[in-house]
């Protein structure tokens, strides 16, 4: 069979004629280009995620427990100066990194760019939110006489966005040689009927994996032996819409060399029981980030001796993990979760459709669910006023409005 039969038989094989009719209809870079991309796709992985839509989700018999957790508050002054001192050492001596995951579509918050590129009205001149994150890292820099290694996890979408805008402000005067984009991977989107969709490019659409795409694109793209030469040790991974995030904690790092872990995460407390967010817990003897959806009732209003929510501590993408930890990640399959969602597309006689309704499934992987793979996490609470000022939807709650109070709030309060 010759390579261009190969391929008929496999769009067949997976029920995608409307692959081998628009292939027909190619020619030239645009045929090989879709060639490429057919071959890079494993169609296997992809009917297998769709056949998963199909299924009820299992209910299987999980043992969830509470789990444990430091509360910054809380720590005696002999505890913080013990981890400030393990986190700072790592940081002077230039075996700390930060990733920003910058690959997602920001639907919600209807911006048109990346989200990085979001101005947040703060100060009257307003600040965008790649210069909120460099401004922090310039003033841990500063603090311990380093530069952190900053690596940006774009998409394939928005990747030249993100480096012209990062170009054109200067890298918000961060010494650009620290400075190191790569993209995140993608997945085809698929209708209903399993078909793939097509793109106003002539190609199958696809998109970003979802944040948990970041450990295997930090190995795929070179960005992992890149730390490694650079003598790496722990790596915060955090998300660019936090407009206070802290991305160079040494109290979170300290209490992870000390616990002797390989991951450590910032929480904060619920706003109340039934609040819309993941919290820790373990699972079946794993660290885990229970979605509000599978948290039985009951067990979400559950409160421990001290009168404390037992499931009270949400994940708010803060995470840190060894470089082992990241290595060790980005060789396992992580869970991809499905979402129903509008996107166009090109139909079989060339034009373009808008859906008004949800039409086709994106899959996604999540940062979190990569903790199960280890037997134990670390987790700081700190304070939703100091640590969470998220920037997610166009109006009401975590949005630009809540952010700039939040940040404007918290910087009075340094003064
Ligand atoms: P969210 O899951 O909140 O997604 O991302 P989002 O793209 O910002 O917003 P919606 O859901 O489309 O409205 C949390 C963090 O993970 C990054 C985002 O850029 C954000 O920093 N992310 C998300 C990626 O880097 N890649 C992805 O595929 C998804």
């Amino acid at each position: 069979m010759d390579k261009n039969e190969e391929i008929i038989q496999l769009l067949k094989t997976y029920n995608q004629e409307h692959i081998i009719q628009l292939l027909e209809k190619l020619e030239g870079k645009q045929k090989e280009d879709l060639i490429e991309q057919i071959n890079r796709i494993d169609f296997h992985q992809i009917m297998e995620l769709y056949e998963n839509t199909k299924k009820e989700i299992e209910i299987k018999e999980n043992k969830i427990e509470a789990i444990k957790y430091l509360d910054k508050e809380k720590l005696t002054k002999n505890e913080i100066e013990t981890f400030n001192e393990l986190g700072e050492k790592i940081i002077i001596s230039g075996k700390y990194a930060v990733v920003t995951m910058a690959g997602g579509q920001g639907t919600r918050l209807g911006h048109t760019g990346p989200k990085g590129t979001f101005k947040l009205d703060v100060y009257g001149k307003g600040k965008y939110l790649f210069e909120i994150l460099a401004e922090n890292l310039k003033e841990a820099n500063k603090k311990y006489n380093t530069i952190i290694p900053w690596y940006i996890m774009t998409s394939k979408e928005n990747n030249e966005m993100t480096q012209e805008f990062l170009e054109r402000n200067n890298y918000f005067g961060y010494d650009r040689n620290n400075v190191m984009l790569f993209e995140q991977g993608e997945l085809p989107l698929i209708n209903t009927e399993g078909k793939m969709l097509i793109g106003k490019n002539l190609k199958i659409k696809e998109a970003s994996d979802g944040n948990g795409g970041v450990f295997s694109s930090l190995r795929k793209r070179g960005m992992l032996a890149d730390m490694k030469e650079r003598g790496i040790e722990w790596i915060f991974i955090g998300g660019v819409d936090n407009a206070i995030l802290k991305m160079a904690d040494i109290t979170l790092l300290g209490m992870a060399i000390e616990k002797n872990v390989q991951i450590a995460s910032k929480s904060v407390v619920k706003a109340n029981p039934h609040e819309r967010v993941g919290v820790f817990c373990k699972m079946n003897g794993h660290p885990k980030v229970i979605e509000y959806t599978e948290l039985p009732e009951q067990m979400a209003e559950e409160v421990d001796n001290n009168g404390e929510l037992k499931f009270g501590e949400s994940h708010i993408m803060c995470n840190l993990f060894t470089i082992d930890a990241i290595e060790k990640i980005s060789k396992e399959p992580l869970i991809y979760h499905s979402a129903f969602k509008k996107n166009s597309y090109i139909d079989e006689n060339g034009r373009e459709i808008i859906p008004e309704e949800p039409n086709s499934y994106k899959f996604e992987a999540f940062i979190f669910d990569s903790f199960e793979l280890f037997d134990d996490i670390a987790i700081l609470r700190g304070k939703r006023e100091d640590d969470f000022a998220p920037v997610k939807n166009k109006d009401g709650v975590d949005s630009p409005k809540t952010a700039k109070e939040l940040y404007e709030k918290y910087w009075e309060r340094q003064k």
